[in-house]
């Protein structure tokens, strides 16, 4: 158990994560990289405050995430579930990272992938209603390791209820990746086994991540402007 006390200006948050580290810590006070350093879409201008975690910090930390998860699990079949639509990217690049591994090394991960969708978002806003859809039949998990991949980890609470709808398929082991986690009071220690970053309390977009659909096609990882969140308001 690893146990992280971070200084945010709301209260003191304590994030506890059974087994891996609370991942790189972006503090809150951090502005964040200029968009004018980086490349991205033109349709997207204006619509962005700063870049939060370039992809190419993205790739490598993820590269590290590959590794850690090949140490602990290396030659045990994995299934491994991504949630969509927020982990597409994640999932896809942590998978061929492990792959890498897999082929230049002796130990390796079988690997089999299921797709699972939630929605609990509305504008920048979490709703209470969380649909889970394609996990409808999860038999096939019972008795097996199971690697849930997730872009990001808000207040926790999508996580617990996909915890509990997944433990009801009586796998063998559940361990969980977030790319993401956000530092928020909360009230249940369902946080990841494998982080990636820890980042203030801050709508982000990008690598997957949307605002009512819009900005999974940028590949860093921003903070959206308040005109951006204005124009692309439902
Ligand atoms: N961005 C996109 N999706 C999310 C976020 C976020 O900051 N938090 C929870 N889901
Ligand atoms: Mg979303």
């Amino acid at each position: 158990m690893t146990t992280l006390r971070i200084k945010s200006n709301m209260a003191d948050v304590v994030l506890q994560t059974e087994g891996g580290s609370g991942g790189i810590v972006i503090d809150d006070d951090w502005p964040g990289y200029s968009l004018e350093l980086f490349s991205y879409p033109a349709h997207y201008a204006g619509d962005l405050q700063c870049v939060v975690v370039p992809h190419g910090v993205i790739m490598d930390r993820t590269e590290r995430l590959a590794r850690d998860i090949m140490d602990d699990l290396g030659d045990h079949d994995i299934v491994v579930l991504c949630v969509l639509k927020g982990g597409y990217q994640f999932c896809a690049d942590l998978v061929d990272k492990i792959k890498a591994l897999s082929c230049n090394s002796d130990r390796t991960i079988p690997m089999r992938v299921h797709f699972i969708r939630l929605k609990s978002y509305l504008n920048d806003k979490s709703t209470e209603d969380l649909h889970i859809l394609g996990a409808e039949d999860l038999s096939f998990l019972a008795g097996k390791n199971v690697l849930i991949v997730e872009g990001i980890i808000g207040t926790g609470k999508t996580l617990k209820a996909l915890l509990k709808h997944v433990k009801a398929f009586h796998p063998k082991m559940i361990k969980v990746a977030g790319l993401l986690v956000k530092r928020v009071p909360r009230n249940t220690t369902s946080l990841p086994d494998y982080v990636g970053f820890e980042i203030p309390d801050r709508f982000v977009v990008g690598y997957a991540l949307d605002y009512n659909e819009y900005f999974r096609d940028l590949n860093h990882i921003c903070v959206i402007s308040d005109s951006g969140k204005m124009k692309y308001k439902i």
